[in-house]
């Protein structure tokens, strides 16, 4: 019996034209030899308020946040206290997830003081974006990142050398801006043409455009094998995987199955003086200890240490922190 993952994605109709994925992305990829890079955990990344972004309240299973100009209430499962401000501030939001047809786009958002446009001003250390009311929820960023963006410029910068970073999975583009903007030459993949969309137009916003940047519609895992077999590196790479996905083609992406995988190829495809890998997971059930571990096998002998832990946003009102996401990353 084959193992899982070539199982599920062999459903693909251009599986059997592909060359065999095994050379480059065992399915279950061996242990690697070497000592464990050294570790730091728990790590807890806080994103504080700031003039741009900050969680207001939450509570009863919302949360109400400040992006740029407007306050957003959305559904939030981990917000299991009670709120700190009266319902009568929550009234005051600008917009409201509902998520009540099923219809694409805006309307599933609801818009009590008057009615808004798809799109509005962002701005992060003064880099210039769209926040974006999508129909998952979604406002077309995920502010818990930006620490994740900060310590990313950081090691740009402190190359002082020419750094190429791949971002798979790489949703509106803001962590491939703040990397080019902090000087590095970047590939960012994703699997669907409507984010690439709106990436581009960020890149726009951000006035950008001069910088490198490549936006590739692919699925991220392909496009990590391809690379591996071309043999093309980068210095960073980031992978901010979904639950499940699917690829431009149907392929099928599911975290607990396809995470070591991609994350071997995420080694293989470094250069011989990389800088860093940043994996963030979101709304899976597990610790941040399964991803520590597998992050430290993955870079066995490559030393450099692995930190893991939760990305956590800190209330503005009652100073709760109220968890995202788990990461794990390994640091030169
Ligand atoms: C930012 S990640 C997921 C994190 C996000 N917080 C969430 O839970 O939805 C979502 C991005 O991954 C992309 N994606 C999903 N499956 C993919 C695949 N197989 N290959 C590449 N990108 C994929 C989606 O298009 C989306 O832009």
């Amino acid at each position: 019996m084959k193992p899982s993952r070539e199982r599920h994605r062999d459903k693909r109709p251009e599986a059997a034209h592909r060359q065999p994925a095994v050379a480059a992305a065992p399915l279950r990829p061996a242990r690697r030899e070497g000592a464990l890079p050294a570790e730091r955990l728990p790590l807890i990344l806080e994103v504080l308020p700031n003039e741009d972004y900050a969680l207001i309240d939450s509570g009863d299973g919302r949360k109400l946040e400040q992006y740029g100009p407007y306050r957003i209430v959305r559904p939030e499962g981990q917000a299991i206290w009670r709120p700190a401000l009266p319902e009568k501030d929550w009234h005051k939001a600008d917009a409201v997830f509902t998520g009540d047809t099923d219809e694409e786009g805006m309307g599933r958002w609801r818009f009590p003081q008057a009615p808004l446009g798809e799109t509005w001003p962002m701005t992060h250390d003064g880099l210039h974006y769209l926040g974006r009311f999508t129909s998952f929820r979604h406002v077309g960023v995920f502010p818990e990142q930006a620490t994740h963006w900060d310590h990313m410029a950081g090691l740009i910068a402190a190359a002082k050398r020419p750094v190429k970073v791949l971002n798979l999975f790489g949703y509106t583009g803001l962590a491939s801006l703040v990397a080019a903007r902090a000087g590095a030459e970047v590939t960012h993949v994703d699997a669907s043409k409507k984010a690439i969309g709106w990436a581009r137009e960020n890149q726009e916003v951000a006035r950008l455009t001069t910088r490198p940047i490549r936006w590739i519609c692919e699925d991220a895992m392909k496009f990590a094998e391809r690379e591996a077999r071309r043999g093309s590196r980068y210095d960073i790479v980031l992978f901010d995987p979904p639950a499940y996905g699917r690829g431009p083609k149907g392929e099928v992406w599911q975290l607990f199955e396809d995470l070591p995988a991609l994350t071997a190829l995420c080694r293989e495809i470094l250069t011989p003086k990389p800088i860093a890998v940043v994996l963030t997971a979101y709304s899976i059930r597990a610790s941040f200890f399964a991803i520590h571990a597998l992050m430290r096998d993955a870079f066995a002998g490559m030393g450099g240490t692995v930190e893991s832990g939760e990305l956590v946003i800190r209330e503005k009102t009652a100073g709760r922190a109220l968890s995202t996401s788990l990461f794990s990353r390994w640091v030169a």
